[in-house]
């Protein structure tokens, strides 16, 4: 085989990050090497997200790009991921071009399938697929994805998620362990667990759940920062508050989406809790863990969302004072209960709540983080500023970002923030030592 370039586009989560690191370290290790763009690549892989329409719409878009390079010379297209797995009649029909589709738990037979002409895969596993985490290409070498589950069996109304990844899958925590301990001796200064319903883990095992794995992450290896996503009200258990308010290293930090403020709408969207619930577990967690820094997802605009409802969702807002929101205009989505639905909440509207939602927001991010000034805050630096080179862009414990005047990439610093804005900080290294 003559040596091939390839190029992978990465849409959506986490997840799909770390698979995709995964596939480049596959092929790497086959003799194949990673190019910086669909430019100048033989193989190009697509791997996509379908949770939102307009995530799909981009894919079409690129691979209308690709047919383009295409028609001019020989290239090999390649669709992996969750548009892959739920929409293969879809992508052969308007993008007939496109060489190979892979399914989101055959990622790993990426090497069989670019050798072959057509080849398709989407069969769903019933447990983990361990592959070796060596060759992971990972995008840099000081903070690395671990994935320790995959699936979802919530089943909320309007997500493709339990359809496209499939039932939950856990990952051996030896094998966990394993890929950590590694980690650290490449030196490592940051892991992430990642899984769509993280907290929902239980080690195939032995049975140890996430607070326990943790735990045990933080006990018998010196990685300095470890953080865990994307974890649901339902299945979290307070005993990971616990493990946090213990060991330093298990940072302060938590991604729990509610979602909507009414109980009405939680009910159509089958999330299992009501709001008071869900306000109860952040109640408990911030008397265990004081500085935990909560961040949150909303959808707006979910059929049926009354005014009166997406009240309830600013009053949840205005009350938790979340560190940071991601909020989506609900969008239909093919296959999902929540299709049946009539989507009855004009576009106009949808647009309206984002706006305001963000807005308010934005005040409280700025707010909070106004009084982060003067303080000495430790971060990890992660690139250098494209806007100024002079400046390097870190996170903080919390997740927000930093902007540091010099300092190197990859790095542990301590900063003095001097300036804050709703989205992030500013500061310089802090030197002086601590009173
Ligand atoms: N497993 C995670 C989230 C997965 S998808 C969890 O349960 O929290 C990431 C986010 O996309 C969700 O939290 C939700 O806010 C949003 N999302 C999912 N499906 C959507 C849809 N059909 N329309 C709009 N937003 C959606
Ligand atoms: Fe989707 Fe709900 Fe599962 Fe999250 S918990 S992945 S939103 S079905
Ligand atoms: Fe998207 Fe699939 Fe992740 S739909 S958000 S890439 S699990």
């Amino acid at each position: 085989m003559a040596n091939k370039n390839f190029f992978i586009k990465t849409y959506g989560c986490q997840m799909n990050v770390n698979d995709s690191e995964k596939m480049a370290g596959i092929l790497i290790r086959e003799g194949y090497i990673s190019v910086e763009d669909e430019k100048n690549a033989d193989i190009v892989i697509v791997n996509t997200c379908s949770v939102r329409e307009k995530a799909k719409e981009k894919l079409f878009s690129f691979l209308g790009k690709l047919n383009a390079i295409k028609k001019k010379r020989e290239m090999k297209i390649v669709v992996t991921g969750c548009v892959s797995q739920l929409l293969k009649d879809e992508i052969r029909k308007r993008a007939p071009y496109v060489d190979i589709i892979l399914g989101t738990n055959s990622y790993f037979k990426i090497k069989e399938a670019i050798q072959k002409q057509n080849y398709s895969d989407f069969q769903f596993y019933k447990q983990w697929i361990e592959i070796p985490f060596e060759p992971i290409l990972r995008r840099n070498n000081f903070s690395a994805y671990v994935s320790i589950m995959e699936g979802c069996d919530s089943f909320c109304t309007y997500c493709v998620v339990p359809f496209s990844r499939g039932r939950e899958k856990f990952r051996p925590s030896s094998s966990i362990l394993k890929e950590i301990r590694f980690l650290e001796e490449q030196g490592f200064k940051e892991v992430q667990l990642l899984g769509q319903n993280v907290d929902s883990y239980r080690d195939p095992e032995t049975g140890m759940d996430l607070a326990s794995l943790l735990e045990k992450v933080a006990k018998t290896s010196s990685i300095p920062w470890i953080r865990f996503l994307t974890s649901h009200p339902v299945k979290f258990s307070i005993r990971i508050a616990e493990v946090m308010a213990r060991y330093n290293q298990v940072l302060n930090s938590i991604h729990l989406p509610f979602q909507a403020g009414s109980n009405k709408i939680l009910k159509l969207m089958n999330r299992g809790y009501t709001i008071e619930q869900y306000l109860k577990i952040i109640k408990k967690i911030k008397e265990i863990v004081p500085s935990i820094a909560i961040s949150t997802d909303i959808i707006v605009g979910f059929p049926g969302e009354t005014d009166e409802d997406f009240e309830r969702t600013v009053e949840v807002l205005k009350e938790v004072e979340f560190e940071n929101m991601f909020s989506f205009k609900y969008s239909p989505r093919p296959g999902t209960k929540a299709y049946y639905f009539e989507d009855d909440v004009p576009d106009k509207v949808k647009t309206e709540r984002l706006i305001y939602l963000q807005n308010l927001q934005k005040d409280i991010q700025l707010k909070n983080n106004l009084k982060k000034i003067g303080k000495i805050l430790r971060a990890l630096t992660e690139t250098v500023n494209k806007k100024n080179s002079d400046e390097t862009v870190g996170r903080i414990e919390s997740g927000r970002i930093v902007n540091i005047k010099g300092g190197k990439v990859g790095e542990f610093y301590d900063v003095l923030i001097e300036d804050a804005g709703p989205h992030n900080l500013k500061g310089s290294i802090w030197e002086g030592g601590f009173e």
